[in-house]
């Protein structure tokens, strides 16, 4: 069964209409729960989202129930260039009133990628403040690599298989930045009640069909973003009309 695809002529057309979407589910979730989690996205793609986020499109989002993760980070300083937290801030969580408290960083001053998993998982299941049950995003933003590959879960690599953590180390792909990461795994991404993949470039045109269509790219019989299925939410795919063609 496909996913719901919507496609437009600009990132900047994109972005505007994740943006909207955001805020709505934004606005049932606070409604519903009184709080708004949502697991940001690395990469460049979605800067775009997050500039636009900032200035919030003429509406009034309560900014004090949202509650901010990252669904990857590069283990570099928090102001690094490559940092995902780095671009976030810049773009939106610098621009906006959501306080520290309600930001959650992997710590990747930390000694080893292990400490950092071992931390932020922790770090997450006391944030859900339902321990035992398994903690449910209201949204997770995703990318999507040339390669297949999406947040930090890269083709043939160990960390496509965790299956009992929310968390897990990962070693560089093939792609830039070679650094290790930290990225949550496939069930945890699965277990959100929305996951939307943002998609930009004429350099990802197999790569989405093989995602999208579940179908093998190149000699990889599945990619890692063609494994995201939501068991019981919502996944919808955000492309811009290069990616098609
Ligand atoms: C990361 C991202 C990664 C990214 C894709 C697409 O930390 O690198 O999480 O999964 O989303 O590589 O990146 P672009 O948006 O820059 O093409």
């Amino acid at each position: 069964m496909n996913d719901r695809l919507a496609v437009f002529p600009t990132l900047h057309d994109l972005s505007e209409e994740v943006a909207t979407k955001l805020l709505d589910i934004a606005d049932e979730a606070t409604k519903q729960r009184g709080i708004m989690r949502i697991a940001l996205a690395g990469g460049s793609t979605p800067k775009q989202l997050y500039q636009t986020l900032a200035h919030a499109m003429g509406r009034r989002p309560e900014w004090s129930k949202w509650v901010i993760y990252f669904g990857d980070e590069r283990i570099v300083p928090l102001d690094d260039e490559r940092s995902n937290f780095a671009m976030a801030h810049a773009a939106l969580l610098d621009h906006v009133p959501i306080g520290e408290s309600q930001i959650y960083v992997p710590q990747t001053h930390l000694s080893t990628p292990e400490e950092i998993v071992s931390r932020y998982e922790q770090t997450i299941r006391e944030s859900f403040e339902t321990p035992g049950e398994a903690p449910r995003f209201d949204v997770i933003l995703l990318g999507l690599g040339s390669d297949g590959h999406t947040a930090s879960l890269f083709p043939g690599k160990s960390a496509l298989l965790e299956a009992h953590h929310l968390v897990v180390a990962s070693t560089p792909g093939v792609l830039p930045p070679e650094v290790d990461r930290i990225t949550f795994t496939l069930p945890f991404i699965n277990a959100a009640r929305n996951v939307f993949f943002l998609v930009s470039g004429a350099d990802k045109t197999q790569a989405f069909s093989a995602a999208f269509n579940k179908r093998p790219l190149g000699d990889l019989k599945m990619t890692p973003a063609g494994l995201v299925h939501p068991t019981k939410g919502n996944l919808e795919w955000f492309i811009t009309s290069d990616v098609t063609t």
